[in-house]
């Protein structure tokens, strides 16, 4: 199994332990961004709560001593059966950020999906972490669509993920109360939170306007897009709501490589996906940002994983521990993703943070696995967890 051989983190433990250390790293705008969820983040919560609900149930005496993790996905063998989510301006949160968690995923031999809201360009990340899959928010109109598949295969990716459940952008209240937008809009405030948090400032930012210039959208189109910081550039958020699955078969047609959807929670919209041959279903709700009150991913994957029996499925949200992946994989899940821990783990100590985030997960299904009773992740099924209400008189 392949292991980061980069120093642990001190007093990290547990996935959860990075949360408070980012937070003293970042500008609370930076922090709020990833942190919050929308509305009252109703969404965010459940995530994590659905996994209390339910229980592992494990087997005794079963011989564990040949414990495997690695699973097989879309002809790739990876070591683990979680990969890191995709996640906007993950350069604002570490030095050369998307480089840093893809390149730590590769070096792990974990699936890695590179944001179309990053800010370090498509084909800088694909050739130093090669593997590494591109997620991308459909542009409105056909001529962009054709542009931007154009360039991510150009690139070198062999991976597209299509995020749909972005129709619209989503309500910014909770970044609006931290002062946070995209661009970030030039204040007293912003450049006094910036002031007091100077490892940040002099490690991350300054750093990298020294070397590289103000960080831009560089992926969310085929051509660069708008700067993160600007007092009047609007990010072109042009109109997407009108977007349908006649849009999607037109990528399909486009797209030779593996097309996988995220943002699916409907069994129903898995079989059109299905119908119109995506080749994976990502189960997510975009960890809680969307539209407050949706369900949580682990609640909806048995039934989506039934309704598809035929397309590997997988689903991110709340995964924090070893013991939220096998049981996802328990109810079908193939894989699972992670989106903030990874991205605190950046913020707080770059690749060795994301190594360390890395090594924790995979001991947690290491020993999990053993608890449990099991060899391999595909002996998992539905015997070996139960929903809390089957306890219920
Ligand atoms: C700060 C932040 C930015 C995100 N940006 C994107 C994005 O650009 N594209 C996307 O498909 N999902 C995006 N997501 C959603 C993640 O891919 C993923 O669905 C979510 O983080 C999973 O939940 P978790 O953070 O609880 O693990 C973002 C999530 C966060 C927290």
């Amino acid at each position: 199994m392949p292991s980061p051989r980069l120093p642990p983190v001190p007093r990290v433990h547990a996935l959860r332990d990075f949360e408070p250390l980012a937070r003293k790293r970042l500008p609370r705008q930076l922090y709020s961004y990833i942190h919050n969820g929308a509305d009252d983040e109703r969404s965010l919560a459940g995530n994590r709560s659905a996994f209390d609900d339910y229980s592992l149930v494990p087997r005794m005496l079963t011989g564990v001593s040949g414990r495997s993790q690695a699973i097989e996905l879309f002809g790739q063998t990876y070591a683990s059966p979680f990969g890191i989510s995709p996640v906007g301006l993950g350069a604002m949160y570490a030095y050369r950020g998307d480089l840093v968690l893809t390149g730590q995923a590769r070096a792990a031999g974990i699936p890695a999906v590179l944001s179309g809201s990053s800010l370090i360009p498509m084909e800088t990340v694909a050739q130093a972490a090669p593997g590494t899959w591109f997620q991308a928010y459909m542009p409105g109109d056909p001529a962009r669509v054709e542009a931007l598949l154009a360039r991510i295969e150009r690139a070198g990716f062999g991976t597209l993920v299509l995020t749909v459940d972005l129709p619209v952008m989503v309500n910014p209240e909770n970044y609006l109360r931290n002062g946070f937008s995209t661009p970030l809009r030039p204040s007293l405030r912003l450049a006094w939170d910036g002031l007091s948090r100077p490892r940040w400032l002099l490690g991350t930012f300054g750093r990298t306007l020294l070397r590289h210039g103000m960080p831009h959208f560089e992926n969310w189109r085929a051509e660069r897009g708008a700067p993160i910081v600007s007092a009047t550039v609007q990010r072109d958020f042009l109109a997407r709501d009108h977007l349908d699955w006649s849009h999607f078969r037109l990528i399909r047609q486009a797209w030779k490589g593996p097309l996988i959807v995220k943002g699916l929670m409907r069994w129903q919209d898995a079989q059109i996906a299905r119908d119109a041959g995506v080749d994976g279903i990502v189960v997510s709700n975009h960890g809680g940002r969307q539209i407050d009150g949706a369900v949580a991913p682990l609640r909806v994957l048995p039934e989506i994983c039934r309704a598809v029996p035929e397309l590997p499925v997988m689903m991110d949200g709340g995964v924090r521990r070893g013991s939220d992946v096998l049981k996802a994989l328990s109810l079908g899940a193939r894989c699972v993703f992670a989106g903030r821990p990874f991205n605190y783990a950046a913020a707080v100590a770059g690749e060795a943070g994301v190594a360390h985030a890395i090594r924790i997960l995979r001991d947690e299904i290491d020993r999990n696995m053993a608890l449990m009773g099991i060899n391999r992740l595909d002996e998992l099924d539905a015997t070996l967890v139960r929903h809390i209400d089957s306890f219920r008189p």
